[in-house]
């Protein structure tokens, strides 16, 4: 039977150019949907667009074009930016679409006549020239607001407002009572302490005065709702909210962010799927930030890292293995090209590179490139089978604890031990003495086996090279299903190999 699996990106903000934090995020969610669909699971995965908002509305102003025709414009460099890093999203959402703005405006209509929402005054310092509310951080320590945001003065405004205080001790007591619920443990104890504080009722609503490029609340057209309740409401439009399939696909599984935005997902979310009845999302899950050389990354500096020029020079496959592998979900990391290549020219195409080569040009060699017979095992190649079948049976644990990264090294801790066996049962030296064919035979046979396993493992990392490796090996025809991994010896000996190349050719020339 097929569990569905609904795993999610944030949105991200359309005005935004897509930097390699980004494409983080949603290869780290890729990684994560596609070993679910190994596994058999019905997968739902879901990314998309902030598009709604003040910093919006100012971008399309300063080009000139209206704010819808400036999303339009933005939103390609985006969707199309996902195929190329081999993202297998099923969905992409913009929060302009129609499909959203009505679920946003029926949800919010629900709370009001629920009586969750009241209006009430908002008072605070605001800046013209910003067009925004400052808060008491903005302020320096001489009591002034810098000279960038003009002139500063007290303003009261009418505004909507959400009861959330009122859920605060429900959400501490949940976040305690459901462990997992926030990933990783240590960030539901930052939440925790963090909700020590009196939480305060949330300001839904932005008069349109001030704000035009929103969802209009229902109740008061006046006024355009709040960005983080619009952007929050995409995970439920999408998986069809308001219709039957809604049953089907949520709760969500996995919202997978950034460890900024944690507390928009694991404090304001829940609270206000829970004022509307909603069932919540099984984990929220935080990722840490990439830095560069050390460095956090912006544009003024410079240092930018963009990921499709990363593509274009070393491929996507490289790209996802690198990000996979520096750190488990939930660290940061930093980014640096000279330890990218590092990683490429040992690991990829040393280590893996490597292995399938030999192990595939011995068997044209030796073998007329056909899948030899194995014959009886010796202890040698009892353990290399032991550890090929206990990452694969490690592999639905480790996907279910977001330890992708870990999983990635258990990985590679088998493509090494597949290259020290190589090197221990040496098949040259066997080839050498016809009375040691039949050992040839099995030693062959095993490493051919042992990257059929690698590539059906590999297959949610690196997609194309998993292909790859089961092309070359003749294999490719059905699809990659973990089961099939969870065997040893089911490729069949007889048949024939396929072209073999070099997987990743080396780049340290
Ligand atoms: N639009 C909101 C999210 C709304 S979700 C309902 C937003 N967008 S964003 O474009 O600014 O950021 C999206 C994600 O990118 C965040 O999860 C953030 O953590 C991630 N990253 C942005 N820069 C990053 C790094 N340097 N490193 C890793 N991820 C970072 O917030």
């Amino acid at each position: 039977m097929s569990n569905k699996f609904y795993i999610t990106t944030p949105i991200y903000y359309v005005n935004d150019r897509p930097h390699i934090g980004h494409a983080y995020c949603t290869i780290v969610a890729d990684v994560v949907a596609r070993a679910h669909r190994l596994m058999g699971d019905e997968v739902f995965f879901l990314t998309g667009l902030d598009e709604h908002g003040q910093k919006v509305q100012q971008a399309a102003q300063a080009k000139g074009v209206a704010p819808q025709q400036f999303c339009d414009e933005m939103a390609p460099h985006w969707r199309e930016l996902w195929p190329r890093l081999s993202v297998s999203n099923d969905d992409f959402i913009r929060t302009t679409e129609p499909r959203h703005k009505a679920v946003v405006q029926s949800l919010l209509q629900k709370l009001y006549d629920a009586g969750e929402i009241y209006s009430g005054e908002y008072e605070g310092w605001y800046s013209a020239r910003a067009e925004q509310f400052l808060t008491e951080k903005e302020m320096g320590p001489d009591g002034k607001f810098p000279a960038e945001y003009g002139e500063v003065v007290r303003l009261t405004e009418k505004n909507y407002f959400f009861k959330m205080s009122k859920y605060q001790d429900w959400l501490i007591g949940y976040i305690r009572d459901n462990p997992g619920f926030v990933h990783p443990d240590y960030r539901a104890n930052e939440l925790l302490g963090f909700l020590q504080k009196p939480l305060a009722d949330l300001c839904i609503s932005r008069p349109k005065t001030r704000l035009t490029w929103g969802i209009p609340l229902p109740f008061d057209p006046d006024h355009v709702t709040y960005v983080w309740f619009d952007a929050l409401t995409n995970y439920v439009t999408a998986a069809g909210y308001g219709t039957p399939r809604f049953g089907q696909v949520w709760p969500a599984d996995v919202h997978l962010i950034g460890k900024e935005i944690l507390m928009f997902h694991a404090c304001y979310w829940p609270i206000m799927l829970q004022a509307c009845g909603i069932p919540l999302p099984r984990q929220v899950a935080a990722h840490g930030w990439w830095t560069r050389d050390g460095q956090k990354m912006s544009k003024s500096v410079g240092n930018v890292v963009d990921p499709v020029a990363v593509v274009d020079a070393w491929g996507a496959d490289a790209l996802r293995y690198y990000l996979l592998r520096e750190l488990p979900v939930g660290s940061d990391g930093d980014w640096s090209d000279a330890n990218f290549a590092r990683r490429y020219n040992g690991e990829l195409a040393n280590d893996l590179g490597n292995l399938l080569n030999r192990a595939l040009s011995m068997i044209k060699r030796y073998c007329q490139g056909v899948v030899p017979a194995p014959g009886p095992a010796e202890p040698l190649d009892d353990e290399l089978k032991a550890t090929a079948l206990d990452t694969a049976k490690r592999f639905p644990d480790r996907v279910a604890k977001l330890e992708v990264n870990q999983l990635l090294g258990d990985i590679w801790e088998l493509v090494r031990r597949g290259n020290q066996y190589v090197d221990a049962a040496a098949p040259w030296a066997l080839a050498k003495d016809p009375a040691k064919a039949a050992r040839l035979g099995t030693v062959l046979y095993n490493l051919a086996e042992t990257c059929r396993i690698i590539g059906i493992l590999l297959a949610p990392f690196m997609p194309s090279s998993a292909d790859k490796i089961r092309a070359q090996l003749g294999v490719a025809s059905a699809p990659a299903a973990l089961a099939d991994a969870q065997k040893w010896g089911a490729l069949s000996s007889g048949g024939p190999l396929g072209e073999v190349t070099p997987l990743f050719p080396r780049r340290d020339k």
